[in-house]
């Protein structure tokens, strides 16, 4: 009896010191005087999230609409971690752009004696995401992806070979997509020369056990998350990207005098260490791959719901290819301004990265307000929201490429379009990402036609369960050839 009544006070005890902890710790804004939405026990402010009910987004979006014009930021919390979500242009400028050293990290898990290609620039933060910036700035320049470029649009030709002569009632239009980005990311940062279908395979696999939950704790609670040895990713997997990308470095060494064919060339002569090259090129897959996929796949997607603007754009190919003898050079790619807007456009309206995050590394003052962001708060900006505020984009639902014509992308501030991030932790391969995206779109254009068949999901929903904003189930198409 004694000790039933022994265990039962020590598990009230325990009970009610969590109990304090959680209080004390959604207690935060409220004891700063900072203007809050008012979060829910254990959930904060984002319930339905980590179960994969709702979209993170989604609960962003709620959140900037309810407080937006009253004050430049709010503190809200997800889980028990206390953010703030910046509602003011100005106030993302100076956190992003102008006084990006003051906001250098962004907090993310990464554990690189466990997981070493977790050592890749999205993850990394402190001095040794600054010396890797460094090095890999000097990848990712214009006239290094210019030389990428002849090797890009090989791989692109596979596009419409793909896509052959057929009619089809119901493509799978994220498959296809999903195929022309793996076989650039295999040969252009893996060096892959030929077909590798576990390479395919595999970068569907890395994050097999992905829990939204685990990797929610994992970003509360980084030191817990390290004592327990918390993996990210699968390790088979990253096992595999590991020693793929040792090998191929392996024998580029061997070969004397290469043309410039890959990113692995580039690392190699910023001087980065092999392992370093490894978490880089893992970081294609990682950060390169559903972003890419997605915005093919939701622009093919809303071009089918509208022909009239599908015709248009297949007219300014064709028109432009002709201007220079059906070559898609650098040049070419500079005058398909329609394409350009059309790609923007999807990027507003579906934004794979719906939210920036950074974490304050020193003390800043906001301009005309009292309050100040301390160091190590942790801030979340808003994108996908952004993307869509009807008083910056009007009726922002409808798909209409016109927003980004360029006088009235002149009369925007650079702050109301962020797919990319910008300034300091912007990403780093964004013009590599738009060329890439932008020949695909050219070959799925040129001599296709897409609209909506029995298998299309109208409208289309996001997957509650991802991070990142992508469809929930496929996109299907019906696909017809041409003739131009
Ligand atoms: C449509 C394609 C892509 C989109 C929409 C996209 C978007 C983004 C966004 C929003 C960020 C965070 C920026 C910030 O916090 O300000 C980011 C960071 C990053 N992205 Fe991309 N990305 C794309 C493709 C790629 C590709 C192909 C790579 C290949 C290497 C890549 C590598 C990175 C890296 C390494 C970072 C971290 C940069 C740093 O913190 O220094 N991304 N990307």
């Amino acid at each position: 009896m004694e000790l039933m009544q022994r265990v039962f006070f020590t598990a009230l005890s325990a009970l009610t010191v969590c109990y304090a902890l959680i209080k004390f710790s959604l207690g935060y804004w409220k004891r700063r005087g900072i203007l809050h939405e008012k979060p829910k026990f254990l959930w904060g402010n984002i319930k339905g999230v980590v179960s994969g009910k709702r979209h993170i987004s989604e609960a962003l979006h709620t959140i900037y609409e309810s407080y937006k014009g009253r004050a430049p930021f709010v503190g809200c919390y997800a889980l028990l971690k206390p953010y703030i979500l910046v509602l003011d242009l100005k106030l993302a400028q100076q956190i992003l752009v102008s006084h990006a050293g003051h906001f250098t990290s962004r907090g993310l898990y990464n554990n690189v004696d466990l997981e070493p290609l977790s050592g890749n620039l999205l993850q990394l933060d402190g001095h040794k995401w600054r010396s890797l910036h460094a090095q890999s700035s000097q990848v990712f320049t214009n006239s290094n992806i210019q030389k990428l470029l002849p090797r890009l649009l090989q791989l692109s030709r596979q596009l419409q070979f793909r896509l052959g002569e057929q009619k089809l009632q119901g493509l799978n239009i994220s498959k296809l997509v999903n195929g022309y980005n793996t076989d650039v990311i295999a040969a252009l940062a893996y060096g892959l020369l030929g077909e590798e279908p576990q390479f395919n395979q595999l970068t569907h696999c890395y994050w097999q056990n992905f829990s939204l939950w685990r990797n929610y704790l994992a970003l509360e609670f980084p030191l817990l998350a390290r004592l327990f040895q918390h993996r990210s990713y699968e390790p088979s997997v990253m096992d595999y990207f590991h020693k793929l990308a040792l090998t191929q470095l392996d024998q580029q060494r061997r070969r004397d005098r290469q043309p410039l064919q890959t990113f692995l060339q580039l690392y190699t002569q910023a001087e980065l260490r092999e392992t370093q090259i490894a978490a880089q090129a893992f970081s294609f897959i990682l950060a390169g791959l559903s972003p890419l996929n997605a915005t093919l796949s939701f622009c093919l997607y809303e071009l089918a719901l509208q022909p009239e603007l599908q015709e248009r754009l297949r007219t300014e190919i064709n028109k432009v290819l002709g201007q220079h003898k059906g070559e898609l050079t650098a040049e070419c790619l500079q005058d398909l301004i329609y394409a350009k807007q059309t790609l923007k456009e999807t990027l507003r309206l579906h934004t794979p990265y719906a939210f920036l995050i950074r974490r304050t590394t020193k003390d800043f003052e906001v301009a005309k307000s009292v309050f100040m962001l301390a160091r190590g708060n942790n801030i979340v900006i808003p994108v996908a929201a952004i993307h869509r505020d009807p008083s910056i984009y009007a009726d922002p639902l409808r798909f209409d490429p016109d927003r980004f014509n360029p006088s009235a992308e002149l009369n925007r501030s650079a702050m109301s379009f962020l797919p990319f991030g910008a300034g300091l932790r912007g990403c780093i391969a964004q013009q590599f990402a738009e060329k890439q995206l932008l020949i695909g779109l050219v070959n799925l254009l040129q001599h296709h036609k897409y609209a909506p068949c029995a298998e299309t999901q109208i409208p289309l929903q996001y997957d509650t369960r991802k991070l990142l904003l992508v469809p929930k189930v496929d996109i299907q198409l019906s696909v017809e050839r041409v003739s131009c």
